[in-house]
């Protein structure tokens, strides 16, 4: 069976409310697509009225992060209920702002993918390798490690439905993106670490995207890749370009 294509923006720490509005009103008929999954993930402060903007159309809201309790005395943080409640259906978990600035580390990466899941969202697993590690070669083998770390304890069934996304820490925001070669390389080889861990139908349906300086010139060419199903944009989501992301 087909993988649905995914195509996800990730507004990172942009646009005010009324800004995100503005956003989803002028990207709203750029974006129509209905053979691809459209997701906005958006600051916490804007999942409300993006959620209300979107309303009707073909696409969905995801959440930036979140934390795995469900209530209680954790201050700055959002919870699971919270982003069920306003409407969001997808969580980036793990992208690589939040290992290296706010410190998280796979523990807790495994236990918000846990957490995601039992509270009916749907995990934007991001993984990815730093310049050096792409330098010295050991990249596959740092990514493979990170899968299975995260993965702990995740059944089959819930991989099924994870959205794995591969982002090369040296590719984001630098206006560098790897190659279609270098990009498909990495998502066939975590295809191959969730056929190991789990079966090949497993391996097969999880559905793994591409992020790293994607943009309306490029994402044609990574997206025509057999192991690429979707893209994790940032900077390009912000833009027109996106509506031409989703139609690549
Ligand atoms: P850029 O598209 O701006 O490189 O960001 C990629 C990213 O980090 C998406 O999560």
């Amino acid at each position: 069976m087909a993988r649905r294509r995914i195509i996800a923006g990730n507004w990172k720490m942009n646009k005010t409310p009324s800004e995100a509005v503005a956003l989803c009103a002028e990207l709203k008929d750029l974006v129509k697509n209905d053979a691809v999954d459209v997701v906005y993930c958006v600051p916490a402060i804007d999942i409300v009225p993006v959620a209300e903007a979107v309303k009707g159309t073909n696409v969905h809201v995801g959440a930036e992060n979140f934390y795995i309790e469900d209530k209680g005395a954790f201050t700055g943080e959002i919870s699971a209920p919270m982003l069920k409640e306003a409407g969001v259906e997808f969580v980036i978990i793990g992208h690589s702002e939040r290992r290296d600035i706010f410190g998280e580390n796979d523990i807790l990466i495994n236990a918000k993918v846990k957490k995601a899941f039992a509270s009916g969202l749907t995990p934007i697993l991001c993984c990815g390798e730093s310049l050096a590690l792409r330098k010295a070669g050991t990249y596959k083998e740092w990514i493979k490690r990170q899968i299975e770390w995260d993965l702990t304890d995740v059944t089959a069934d819930q991989v099924k439905t994870l959205v794995i996304a591969y982002e090369p820490i040296w590719a984001i925001g630098t206006g560098e993106t790897a190659t279609a070669d270098q990009a498909e390389e990495v998502c066939a080889m975590i295809r191959e670490t969730i056929a190991e861990m789990y079966d090949a139908a497993t391996a097969e349906a999880v559905r793994i995207q591409y992020g790293g300086s994607m943009n309306a010139g490029n994402a044609a060419e990574l997206l025509s890749k057999p192991n690429i199903d979707g893209g994790l944009i940032g900077g390009a989501s912000l833009k027109p370009d996106f509506g031409q992301i989703v139609n690549a």
